[in-house]
């Protein structure tokens, strides 16, 4: 089979990889693909969101199957343009990738259906939502209503920092259209939990629950971070807790998707807070979550391809899905400085016994070298029997490899260890 993968981060890294385990896999394209994908996928300089030039190419190219991994292709129609030509592909159609691609929506399907979430109000424009703010609660919760690459919420402690968030988003236009509208809602508390799930619009199959860890310093301090690193399973997450999230969460959501017409077939993420009264929806998201992937799709027991094709060809009820019974921890290795300013180009070298260990997200060659490109570079993961051997022998591997300026958390995995010794 030829495969398609649209994306060129970690995530994308580690679908290649267990893709490539499927024997009937001739050859993955990625698209754009990085300098670490290169050892496993041939990458086409051709952009995520260049919808066109991915269903030109992949007819072209004769791709058997794609995977859509990204938000930005799927809110764009990605997956519609590529069905267009024929070719099947494992994602959701625009009209379902709007439970990402809009807050307003999410939150106002998860009102219609009854499904946990924040109490909230939707403001289409800045002076209603400034009058509001006058009398809100605070802490409070600002979020612009589409993509602002992972940016669009701010926790506001004061009055002061929600009125100035709102005119960020909806005066000055900080993430242009996106903040068009935008929801306030109460900040909840509990720890998150992020599930991953395959769906194929009728039957819903959690995958292994994990833990992001979103700000940059140690002991969650400092700037929020597209994610520093992950664990999987998530402690938090009991079996009871599991079993109410498929009940008042997860069922919920994909027959309100399909009673609205939007049935949604793809990897289903729901990023969870478990409150003291029970848990809520914090955000959907209509794909794989990145760090997130990196853990759970080594624990990964079944062929991911043919998972997808069951999602694809809606027969999901008919095959298994299973997990190791281990635990994963992902450490990202980022440039200095991230997330603000940093230097790129910096030459990385990664022992050859741990290239199974890491998923490259910003880096490129030079000269058939590879070098650092971006803010987070790499996430090296281990697989272990118990949490605390996943950590050490991530860490372990981490200090294997190196690139000037590099920098990771210290403590990745720390609060779910202390969770387990506590329980
Ligand atoms: P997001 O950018 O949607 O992933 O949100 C970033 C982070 O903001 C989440 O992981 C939560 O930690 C936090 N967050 C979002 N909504 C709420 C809320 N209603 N209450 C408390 N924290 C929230
Ligand atoms: N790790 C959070 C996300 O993928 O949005």
């Amino acid at each position: 089979m030829r495969i398609l993968v649209v994306g060129g981060g970690g995530r994308e890294h580690a679908i290649i990889k267990k893709i490539k385990e499927n024997k009937d896999v001739e050859k993955i394209f990625a698209l754009p693909g990085n300098g670490g994908i290169a050892r496993d996928a041939e990458c086409v300089d051709i952009g995520a969101k260049e919808i066109d030039k991915i269903a030109d190419f992949a007819e072209t190219e004769h791709i058997d199957y794609a995977v859509v991994a990204p938000d930005d292709p799927l809110v764009l129609g990605c997956v519609d343009a590529l069905e267009k030509k024929g070719i099947p592909c494992f994602g959701p159609s625009a009209g379902a990738a709007i439970i990402e691609g809009s807050k307003v929506f999410s939150k106002n399907l998860m009102k219609k259906y009854g499904i946990p979430t924040a109490e909230y109000e939707v403001f289409q424009n800045a002076d209603d939502a400034l009058k509001y703010l006058e009398t809100a609660p605070v802490p409070t919760v600002i979020k612009a209503d589409g993509l602002a690459l992972g940016k669009g919420v701010i926790i506001a402690e004061t009055r002061e920092e929600a009125r100035n968030a709102v005119i960020e988003i909806m005066k000055n236009k900080k993430f242009g259209k996106s903040g068009d509208s935008i929801v306030i809602e109460e900040f909840l508390t509990g720890p998150e939990v992020s599930v991953l799930s395959f769906t194929d619009g009728k039957t819903l199959i959690p995958m292994v629950s994990s833990m992001d860890h979103k700000r940059i310093g140690d002991n969650d301090t400092g700037l929020n971070t597209g994610g520093m690193g992950t664990v999987a399973p998530n402690p938090y997450y009991t079996e009871e807790i599991a079993a109410e999230c498929m009940e008042k969460i997860f069922m919920p959501t994909i027959r309100a998707m399909k009673a609205e017409g939007r049935t949604f077939k793809g990897c289903l993420y729901f990023g969870l807070m478990l409150t003291e009264k029970g848990p809520k929806v914090i955000e959907y998201n209509c794909r794989f979550g990145d760090p997130e992937t990196q853990v759970v799709l080594p624990l990964l027991k079944s062929d991911l391809l043919t998972v997808m094709q069951a999602v694809t060809e809606e027969r999901l009820a008919d095959i298994k899905v299973e997990f190791e019974d281990k635990c994963a921890c992902c450490v990202i290795m980022a440039s200095g400085g991230y997330p603000e300013a940093y230097e790129k180009g910096y030459e990385i070298t990664i022992p050859d016994n741990l290239e199974d260990s890491v998923f490259v997200a910003g880096a490129k060659l030079r000269d058939g070298r590879l070098v650092t490109d971006g803010g987070r570079v790499l996430g090296v993961t281990a697989v272990s029997a118990t949490l605390e051997d996943a950590i050490n022998s991530a860490y372990g591997k981490v200090e294997k490899i190196d690139f000037k300026n590099s920098y990771s958390r210290s403590d990745i995995g720390a609060r779910a260890l202390e969770a387990i010794r506590r329980a």
